[in-house]
């Protein structure tokens, strides 16, 4: 990535934790645990791809983004709390996220699984908030929060994780019930993160669609390198543990096809994203950082 590119998400990374951190200033005693665990997995070590791809969208499409990290931080909020439930031991049963023992591992299960719950519906509240205090026409509310809600519910990211459990119990499963799997589980909410951005913007439907439809491609890419990196990747690298989908019989794109083809589908779905985000002006940033997931060891 070009250096101007690194140092600017550097910046947006910073941003968009001290974003993070305001939202949970206030812990009333009663609340104070339940709310340390939500604080403890917002201000880990993550990527912020999904916040950082809605700033850029807002930007490419003209908005005024600088005014909006309350709100794109709202779908980094929902994607910890898929996190959260997601290493829970009846889920994934993984005991290390970002670098760090899981939120169940350091405040125990139904902390974690609060924590979770309460970051699934604090997105609504602030956007609320953020309308109620003028920044946002309520038209651009509802949008936002139909997109955030359909993206991460049971026609989304929730419908993938149960189609995700459900995988390991179906006899015959290829390559078309696996793109299905993370269409929902993962391209949801980056579609989602791309669309609010435009949304932000006032850009017309058919910019938020091409947005979208480049998140899908973008999100195909990403979790096929998840895939491959639960593989090949490493502990401190990557900073949860690698081998847990085998551990858990897990169906993925290297099972189904074998590292090499895996890696071809990752390239395809990557270029075919890149071609579709041609029809954004000042798409450098976005383009780089696409292709910097392709090749990403963490
Ligand atoms: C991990 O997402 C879960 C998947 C959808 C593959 P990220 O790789 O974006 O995780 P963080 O936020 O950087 O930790
Ligand atoms: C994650 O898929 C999808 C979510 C909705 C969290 P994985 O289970 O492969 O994600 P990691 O590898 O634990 O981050
Ligand atoms: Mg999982
Ligand atoms: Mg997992
Ligand atoms: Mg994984």
């Amino acid at each position: 990535m070009q250096e101007i590119y690194t140092k600017q998400i550097q910046n947006y990374q910073e941003r968009i934790k001290s974003t993070l951190h305001s939202f949970t200033k206030q812990k009333e005693f009663y609340k104070k645990e339940v709310m340390q665990a939500m604080e403890y997995s917002i201000l880990s070590q993550g990527k912020r791809i999904r916040p950082i791809l809605a700033i850029e969208f807002c930007k490419m499409c003209g908005g005024d983004y600088e005014s909006f990290y309350e709100i794109v931080c709202c779908i980094e909020l929902i994607h910890c709390f898929s996190l959260i439930h997601d290493d829970l031991p009846c889920m994934d049963d993984d005991d290390f996220r970002r670098g760090m023992p899981s939120c169940h591992k350091k405040f125990g299960e139904a902390e974690a699984l609060l924590a979770g719950d309460a970051l699934s519906t604090l997105p609504y509240e602030i956007i609320t908030k953020e309308c109620n205090a003028g920044k946002l026409s309520a038209e651009t509310a509802v949008k936002l929060i139909g997109e955030i809600s359909n993206a991460s519910g049971i026609n989304g990211m929730i419908g993938g994780q149960a189609f995700d459990m459900y995988s390991v119990k179906m006899k015959h499963f290829d390559v078309h019930n696996l793109n299905l799997l993370h269409e929902l589980k993962t391209c949801k909410l980056i579609e989602a993160s791309c669309a609010m951005g435009c949304i932000l913007a006032n850009a017309d439907d058919e910019k938020t669609e091409d947005a979208k439809a480049f998140g899908k491609r973008l999100g195909y890419a990403f979790q096929i390198v998840d895939d491959i990196l639960d593989v090949e990747g490493s502990f401190d690298d990557l900073g949860k543990p690698i081998g847990s989908d085998k551990e858990k019989g897990k169906i993925t794109y290297v099972t189904l096809v074998g590292l090499e083809k895996a890696k071809e589908a990752a390239r395809h779905q990557t270029l075919e994203a890149l071609k579709i985000l041609e029809k954004f002006d000042n798409n450098e940033l976005i383009a780089d950082l696409t292709m910097d997931l392709l090749n990403r060891k963490k």
